[in-house]
């Protein structure tokens, strides 16, 4: 068996080592702009260019790095016609749920405040928030919300959870659609995305939406940056109705350097590594996701290029 080993980054050497041992056997080749594929089974790859989907009509199935399927499914109609499988967690789910406590947690627990106070020498105890007014309102219930909504609850706050087809989940308040998206922001305290970017979710948290948060929300954006229109974000830190934001994620990134969020002390930036691709866990998830396809079984967290995750 011969797999196709590429990133845009370039950085496909650790993964060449790694499929070794989680594919014993098979072969991996490369491939450069300019190249002409050779034939290969499968295609392991994030990011990949025009040049490079446009040769891949014969592998069995495409299988993605990462969670998000945006960068690929950009290409639409020059996408080849075969699956696209997305990592499943694949170690993910639990750096998600790290990140999103610790942030919320910093700002619950009014850490963030501390910091300050410790830079100027003050010694001042603030006055404790209650926990029952800390809702943590989590968008996106599939494989990393449902398990960050749940470490949420672990916690003792009140969680609620938005998604777009309706869901019962243990201990969560569930919303869905459209329809339920400002009864589920009007009463949410600490707002994180974990949805995908789709047609649906680009922009979706402008200045209307981001206004219907109750005064003195937060923000967690794990997702993707264009689901949050930037200016409206930083003018509302600014006018004081968000407290603030923990984002990992930009419209461009890195994150060019006269970004005005680099200015704003209420915005915490990382960069883009609430939850890394884990190549030892994802190369065994996709170890067995071939297996299934070589097999005729199901397979799961195949792309719904429809839907747009
Ligand atoms: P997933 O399992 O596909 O779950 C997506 C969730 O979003 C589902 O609950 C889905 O609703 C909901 N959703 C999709 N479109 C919606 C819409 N229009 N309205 C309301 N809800 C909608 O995805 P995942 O594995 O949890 O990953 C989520 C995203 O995290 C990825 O797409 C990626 O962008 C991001 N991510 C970021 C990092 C990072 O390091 N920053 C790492 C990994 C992933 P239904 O359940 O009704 O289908
Ligand atoms: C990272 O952002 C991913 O989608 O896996």
């Amino acid at each position: 068996m011969r797999i196709l080993l590429y990133r845009g980054d370039g950085q496909v050497g650790a993964w060449a080592e790694d499929v070794a041992h989680a594919l014993p056997g098979v072969a991996t080749i490369g491939w450069q702009e300019g190249d002409t594929l050779p034939a290969c089974d499968y295609a392991v790859l994030w990011n990949p260019s025009p040049a490079l989907l446009a040769q891949l009509g014969t592998v069995k199935a495409v299988f993605l790095m990462g969670a998000g399927a945006d960068a690929i499914l950009k290409f639409g109609d020059a996408l080849p016609p075969v699956p696209i499988v997305r990592l499943g967690d694949a170690g993910m789910a639990r750096q998600m749920a790290e990140y999103v406590a610790y942030a919320t947690l910093r700002y619950f627990r009014r850490f963030d405040e501390y910091e300050e106070q410790r830079r100027h020498g003050l010694w001042a105890p603030l006055p404790v928030y209650a926990r029952e007014e800390f809702t943590v309102g989590v968008m996106g219930l599939g494989k990393l919300g449902l398990h960050v909504a749940a470490t949420m609850r672990g916690f003792g706050f009140p969680v609620r959870g938005w998604s777009r087809t309706p869901k019962e989940v243990a201990g969560v308040d569930c919303f869905a659609g459209m329809d339920q998206l400002d009864d589920f922001l009007r009463g949410t305290r600490v707002l994180v995305s974990l949805l995908p970017l789709t047609a649906e979710t680009s922009n979706l948290l402008d200045r209307r939406r981001l206004a219907t948060l109750p005064r003195g929300a937060y923000l967690i954006n794990v997702a993707r940056g264009a689901q949050v229109a930037e200016p409206d974000l930083l003018a509302l830190i600014r006018a004081g109705h968000i407290a603030g934001a923990t984002l990992d994620v930009f419209r461009n990134e890195p994150l060019p350097a006269p970004h005005p969020f680099w200015d704003e002390p209420r915005i915490t930036i990382t960069p883009h590594i609430s939850a890394v691709t884990l190549r030892a866990d994802a190369l065994r998830q996709i170890a067995d996701k071939i297996a299934a396809f070589e097999a005729g079984q199901p397979v799961d967290d195949i792309v719904d290029r429809n839907l747009g995750y």
